[in-house]
């Protein structure tokens, strides 16, 4: 029997999946705790920036997304940039020692509860440790229980960290790669 989901990195041509995944994501009720960037400012963005986007995601050095396929549908992502010493991150911190962070994570709601993110981590993780990361951390909302559940099952605890970003308060989690 074939597995009904496939998880796997995304490929260079399919930045139209990228995009409208991103866009299901950010149009999520739970988005304004779990996401940077509003549906307005996804639906923004040209072809030509989804297209990079998706070069980035695919065969990148520094970053990798990874989905979840369900008889042909995108149903689920998890992406990991990988931060240098001295960059800057995401949401303009600088970097004191490199890092694999994990963001933009998203399942279907039809497809939740149902193991997936686990499979997107474990890829995840393969990735990162391949290119030489010791953990892999993530920030979440304070008030996205189910998100902060779903990262403690799959071995993320909280560092103590504590910011503010530009959806409210938030708290890194890590964990640890073998
Ligand atoms: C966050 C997300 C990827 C988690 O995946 P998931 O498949 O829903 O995770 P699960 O259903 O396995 O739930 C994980 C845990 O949350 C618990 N949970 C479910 N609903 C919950 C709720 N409303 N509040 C608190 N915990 C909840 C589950 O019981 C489970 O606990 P357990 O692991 O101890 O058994 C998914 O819910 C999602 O895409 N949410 C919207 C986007 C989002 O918030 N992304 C994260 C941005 S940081």
């Amino acid at each position: 029997m074939t597995d009904p989901v496939e998880v796997r990195r995304v490929r260079l041509h399919e930045w139209r999946e990228v995009r409208d995944l991103r866009l299901e994501a950010v149009s999520d009720p739970a988005a304004s705790i779990a996401f940077l960037t509003t549906r307005e400012e996804e639906l923004a963005r040209d072809e030509a920036f989804w297209r990079q986007r998706a070069a980035g995601a695919a065969l990148g050095d520094t970053s990798a997304q990874f989905v979840a396929i369900a008889d042909g549908d995108w149903v689920g992502t998890a992406t990991v940039l990988l931060r240098e010493r001295g960059t800057r991150d995401h949401l303009g911190r600088e970097v004191e020692a490199p890092r694999a962070d994990i963001v933009g994570v998203f399942l279907a709601a039809a497809h939740r509860g149902t193991g997936i993110l686990p499979r997107l981590f474990e890829s995840a993780a393969a990735w990162a440790a391949d290119h030489g990361v010791d953990a892999l951390t993530l920030d979440v909302h304070v008030d996205n229980a189910r998100a902060q559940a779903a990262y403690r099952t799959a071995g993320f605890v909280p560092t103590g960290v504590t910011f503010t970003s530009a959806i409210g308060p938030e708290l890194e989690m890590r964990r640890a790669l073998p």
